[in-house]
């Protein structure tokens, strides 16, 4: 059993991770960079995927060989910053079914409103993994994660980059069944919201919006 939170601490991830940081690094290596740690973290969150055997014949004989059981996982993306991270996990997994939710903070509220919806059919027959590249307040995933629940997923990961200690309690205290896998847990949150030390707002040094 996954724990209810996983640092990976692989030293290919973290070299990345301090690539990504650095104010410096362009946009196009921060993508980059952001797909290839993607492969490394989907390793661990994929770790409890289901297995079956199948006959295989080798050259030599035949073989039971081991191979993924039960239906096709589903990817979910929190828009727009979650699409870095899945971009690197459809590499592994091409088959992966694929859903995306849309979340704006109401600026009276601070509530999320959800302005988009779409996710694949049979999510209670499925492994479903949600993906954001930043845990910070946690208000987004925990209500992405209500969303997935509504919809009938019953066996939900989330996947991110980086982590606020405060937003990992949320998620402890809304969803203690969803296991948190994330590259590190910084320190804290600043003022608006931010991870310090962080690496600033993901979707912008994604696709080099400021
Ligand atoms: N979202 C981001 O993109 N960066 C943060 O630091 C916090 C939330």
């Amino acid at each position: 059993m996954l724990k209810h939170l996983t640092v990976v601490d692989h030293p290919l991830v973290q070299h990345k991770l301090s690539l990504m940081r650095d104010k410096t690094t362009s946009t196009a290596g921060f993508r980059q960079l952001l797909r290839e740690i993607s492969h490394l973290l989907a390793y661990e969150v994929t770790r409890e995927l289901p297995m079956t055997t199948r006959a295989v014949e080798t050259p030599l004989r035949e073989i039971e060989a081991p191979v993924l059981a039960g239906k096709k996982l589903a990817l979910i993306s929190i828009l727009r910053a979650g699409n870095g991270l899945l971009d690197g996990i459809l590499d592994l997994i091409p088959s992966a079914r694929v859903g995306f939710v849309g979340l704006y903070r109401d600026e009276e509220t601070l509530k999320p409103v959800q302005y988009y919806f779409k996710v694949p059919e049979e999510l209670q027959d499925r492994m479903v993994i949600c993906v954001d590249p930043m845990l910070a307040t946690g208000n987004s995933s925990v209500a992405a994660i209500d969303l997935l629940k509504k919809a009938g997923a019953t066996n939900i990961r989330f996947l991110c980059l980086l982590a606020a200690p405060e937003g990992v309690q949320r998620m402890q205290e809304a969803h203690p069944d969803v296991p948190i896998v994330t590259a590190a847990v910084d320190e804290k949150l600043n003022d608006q919201g931010y991870i310090v030390p962080g690496l600033g707002d993901a979707g912008d040094r994604m696709y080099g919006t400021k």
